[in-house]
Parts: C-alpha cells; sequence; structure tokens
C-alpha cells in the first residue's frame, strides 16, 4: 500500500460514549499517521455523507460507539453510498446491537448464552406487572440480569438479587429500550475477548479479565480511571482461555461480523464461558480491552489497524 491512502475518522457523537468515541477516534488517527496515511476526523453530523460523497476517501473508520455507531444505520448508508469501512456490514451490526437476536444466533451455531426472556414494554403493561414477574421469577429463580435489549455501557442493566427489585430493573431497561432482556445471571470471572480477522478466519485475542472494585461493572466502573482492575491475559485456566476464545470467534463469525469485534463473557466455576454480547465497534482508546489484548501480543496498533485496512479497501 502505498502513503497516500485516505481515511476519515468518524468519532464523536451524540451517544452517551461520545467522549470515549473521540478518544478512540484519536487513538486510531494516530495510529495510521504513523503509516504515513492521510488521515481526517470528522462527526457525523449534516455535513458528513455530502463531505464524503465529495471526498470519497478510500476508507472510512467509523469510530462510534453506542445506537448510531453501532445499531448498523449509517454503515448501511456507507454501504449503498459504495464507500468502503472498518467493521462490520450494516445488516450485521443491527443483528449484533439486538442482544436477544445476537444471542439466539449464537446459541444455534453451538454456543452457551444465559437462559433469558424477551419483554416488549407493551406486553409487560397488558398482561399486568405482577403476573409477568412471578412468571420469570418462577423459570430463573437464582438471580437474573435485567438490560435494556439494545444499548451499551452498562446503561439501563441492572443486577437483580432480591425479587422485589425485579419492577423497578424492568422499569429502568424500558426507559432505554422498547423490550427488556430479563437473563439469568452468571457467576464467575468476567472476561472481553477481542476478534480480528486474518487470513486464516476470525483470530481471538487474550481474554482481559475484569475486574470492577464495586463489584458490578457499570458506567462508573468502566469510564472512571481506577474503578475498575484489567489483567491481561485474564487470570483463568488455559483450557478455560481457550474456550472463551472460540467462544468469541464463534459469535462473530455466526453473526457475520466483520475485521473487529469484542465478545464480552463470564466464565463460570467449571471454565464454562457464556455469551452475553459482541461488540462492532469496541472502544479503542489507550486503555481499551482490545488494544490492550493486541498489545499484549507483542504486535502494534498501526500494523494491526492496516491490516484491517487492507481488508476493507479488498472489499472484505
Ligand atoms: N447474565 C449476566 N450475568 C452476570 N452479569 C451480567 C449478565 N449480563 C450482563 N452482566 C453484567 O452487566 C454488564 C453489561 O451487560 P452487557 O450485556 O455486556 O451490556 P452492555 O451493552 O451495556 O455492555 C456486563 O459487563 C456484566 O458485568
Ligand atoms: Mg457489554
Amino acid at each position: 500500500m502505498t502513503g497516500t491512502t485516505s481515511v476519515v475518522v468518524l468519532s464523536g457523537g451524540i451517544s452517551h460514549e461520545r467522549d470515549v468515541s473521540l478518544r478512540s477516534g484519536r487513538r486510531i488517527a494516530d495510529a495510521l499517521n504513523r503509516l504515513g496515511w492521510q488521515v481526517r476526523t470528522a462527526e457525523p453530523d449534516a455535513r458528513l455523507l455530502p463531505d464524503l460523497l465529495q471526498d470519497r476517501p478510500d476508507v472510512v473508520w467509523p469510530a462510534l460507539h453506542g445506537a448510531s455507531g453501532e445499531d448498523g444505520s449509517l454503515r448501511s448508508l456507507l454501504d449503498v453510498a459504495g464507500l468502503a469501512y472498518i467493521g462490520s456490514r450494516g445488516a450485521a451490526a443491527r443483528l449484533a446491537w439486538d442482544k436477544p437476536t445476537a444471542k439466539r444466533v449464537v446459541a444455534d451455531a453451538g454456543g452457551a448464552t444465559p437462559a433469558s426472556v424477551t419483554l416488549t414494554r407493551e406486553v409487560f403493561r397488558e398482561i399486568g406487572a405482577r403476573a409477568a414477574i412471578d412468571v420469570i421469577l418462577g423459570s430463573m429463580p437464582e438471580g437474573l440480569v435485567v438490560k435494556p435489549a439494545r444499548g451499551g455501557s452498562a446503561q439501563g442493566v441492572t443486577v437483580v438479587e432480591a425479587a422485589d427489585q425485579l419492577p423497578r430493573a424492568l422499569m429502568d431497561a424500558f426507559t432505554y429500550a422498547d423490550e427488556a432482556l430479563i437473563e439469568q445471571r452468571v457467576t464467575g470471572v468476567e472476561v472481553a475477548v477481542g476478534v480480528l480477522d486474518a487470513d486464516g478466519g476470525p483470530e481471538a485475542l487474550p481474554a482481559v479479565e475484569i475486574v470492577p472494585r464495586s463489584g458490578f461493572y457499570g458506567f462508573e466502573e468502566r469510564y472512571t480511571a481506577g474503578a475498575t482492575r484489567f489483567y491481561t491475559p485474564a487470570r483463568i485456566a488455559p483450557e478455560a482461555a481457550a474456550a472463551a476464545g472460540e467462544l468469541a470467534a464463534l459469535a462473530h463469525r455466526a453473526m457475520g461480523l466483520r475485521h473487529l469485534s469484542r465478545a464480552d463473557l463470564i466464565v463460570d466455576p467449571e471454565g464454562r464461558p457464556w455469551f452475553l454480547e459482541s461488540n462492532v465497534m469496541p472502544g479503542l482508546t489507550e486503555t481499551s480491552l482490545l488494544p490492550q489484548a493486541l498489545l499484549s501480543t507483542g504486535r502494534d496498533l498501526s500494523t494491526a489497524y492496516a491490516s484491517i485496512t487492507e481488508r476493507a479497501l479488498a472489499g472484505d
């Protein structure tokens, strides 16, 4: 590749992860600048599409988190505009963004994911909260996690330890999405596993173990310095680490994800990993999980990002 590859890195946006996105964007731009490429950053605003259509950069890197970056819509627009971009295509991103659908696809492909029920706000109201809650508690008695069916950064997510917390947890989830996912809680070691496409197929990076001081990996625990400790590689048995890598790669393949993704998993005390979700544009800041995992393998970010850019330029 010559030194003239032109890249537009999209970052910012209006999601609550705006700040993380701006930091990811700067970090990506730094890594690509080191290759001597022509890199510019842009915000996803009203000027974006006209500017992109006029400039027609070789490749676009949508480093956007939250709905605007990960729900697939912007990617679908890039698809129809015929612009090459980094990461999953619109349809695959939409699938992964919808947690209940993602879980179904991963389960059908043979991956383990906690038992769950998905409830719309309408059904919850129509059949009565009490009746719904009784059925849920009857089928999943040993602890639940309630979350918006679509969302990120643990917003609207509650670990329900006592039955009387469930109504409030559902209402919280419904403030972020029209559907709530009520999932069996898995206790164990939380890990994040980055996946990068390589010539032989998707390759899992070492699992990063997440240990929040508060015990729950919530919004504050993600974005406050010192609130969470990370261990790379995760302090789990080699067999469990291998199984986590296999599950992350299986999720990437089953959902048809492209270039990079990061699976959020919990490894139970038997060493069995459970799939929670895959993120199609994981954080790529200096402290984010995927770059930490990549650096731990001795690879450098510029080379890794150049290699996925080459895939995007080649159309795969
Ligand atoms: N089934 C579960 N069992 C235990 N903890 C969970 C479960 N689901 C989610 N969590 C916790 O909630 C956090 C957020 O859930 P996740 O599904 O990854 O959504 P988000 O898109 O908000 O990151 C996870 O990082 C994990 O700490
Ligand atoms: Mg997550």
